[in-house]
């Protein structure tokens, strides 16, 4: 087996990928390697956006599989790659089509909102995909008769809920890492910080989204971080996007609620799985085309929602 140094590795990265005409995209949780070399970190919809519309013929998605999925339905005349087949989404995984299509027998004429952390499956049986950045204002435009069944989080679903005040029946899915993050931790990181802003991605329990001084995507701690006033953030989301955070905000206090809020597939990519990645073109990310169509109605719907919102 070849030995590289990371030296060597990012060299031979950069070649492949002026070769192959590829670009990285990477989620804001990856490996601080992975994001040093990426063309662009972001959020999910950030992602989606980007995805659908640069110009490369192959998109090397360092992130999780729903987010490859959702970069091939959105543009399947490129190659898209997940440089790691290992790296899952365990709440993404925790529903079926066939769940949605039971809940939407119980509850005729509802509205499925279906968070973008989820298979192309459960995403071709839904009628709008959310990201954490649009959820709420989406629910909002969803007319005021129609019942919505939110799928697969419940704990952005309650938030949700909570803030616009509209009953929606739930699927009981969870992101495990952020159900690691406890209102304990929060409390004992305020009072040694009495003067920083907490901030809390929305895939958090609603008790500990109640601390939070802002409740944003991980896209949108990083625009809030940057354009406060404030020199302390106490952060509660996965612990990855630390590494941007602290790049791009070298003069303020950052501080993680919990060393524990890990999440394990999204640490899988290293250096030499993007190198291999590139250099045999794997593993190919594909949807089969009749689900592809019916997934791409709701993602679509979020862009346009997203645009005509205003929201990134
Ligand atoms: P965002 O980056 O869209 O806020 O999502 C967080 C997440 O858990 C992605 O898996
Ligand atoms: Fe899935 Fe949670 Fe990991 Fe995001 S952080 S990829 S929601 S398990």
């Amino acid at each position: 087996m070849d030995f590289f140094t990371d030296k060597e590795l990012i060299e031979k990265i950069n070649r492949l990928r002026k070769e192959k005409h590829a670009v990285i995209l990477a989620h804001n949780y990856q490996l601080g390697e992975i994001q040093d070399i990426a063309d662009f970190c972001g959020d999910s919809l950030e992602l989606s956006i980007k995805a659908k519309n640069v110009n490369a013929d192959m998109i090397v998605f360092c992130g999780v599989t729903f987010m490859a999925e959702t970069a091939y339905i959105l543009s399947p005349s490129k190659t898209v790659l997940l440089p790691n087949l290992g790296a899952g989404c365990l709440m993404a995984d925790m529903l079926t089509g066939e769940d949605v299509r039971k809940m939407k027998a119980a509850h005729p004429g509802s509205v499925v909102l279906c968070y973008v952390n989820s298979t192309a499956e459960v995403k071709a049986e839904s009628d709008i995909c959310v990201t954490s950045a649009n959820a709420l204002e989406i629910a909002k435009s969803v007319a005021a008769d129609k019942e919505i069944l939110f799928v697969p989080d419940s704990n952005l679903g309650n938030y949700v809920m909570h803030k616009t005040g509209r009953k929606m029946t739930m699927f009981p899915g969870y992101c495990p890492t952020h159900m690691r993050l406890k209102k304990e931790d929060i409390l004992a990181r305020k009072k040694e910080f009495p003067d920083a802003k907490v901030i809390i991605h929305p895939e958090s329990r609603l008790e500990v989204i109640e601390l939070a001084d802002e409740v944003l995507s991980t896209g949108g701690m990083c625009g809030y971080v940057k354009e406060s006033d404030s020199r302390q953030f106490i952060i509660a989301t996965e612990s990855g996007i630390l590494h941007r955070l602290r790049r791009e905000n070298p003069g303020k206090l950052l501080v993680p609620v919990s060393e524990e809020a890990v999440c394990y597939t999204m640490k899988m990519i290293r250096l030499i799985d993007l190198y291999n990645s590139l250099k045999k073109e794997e593993y190919k990310i594909t949807v089969p085309e009749d689900v592809r169509i019916k997934a791409l109605r709701p993602i679509e719907k979020m862009l346009e929602l997203s645009a005509h919102l205003n929201i990134r």
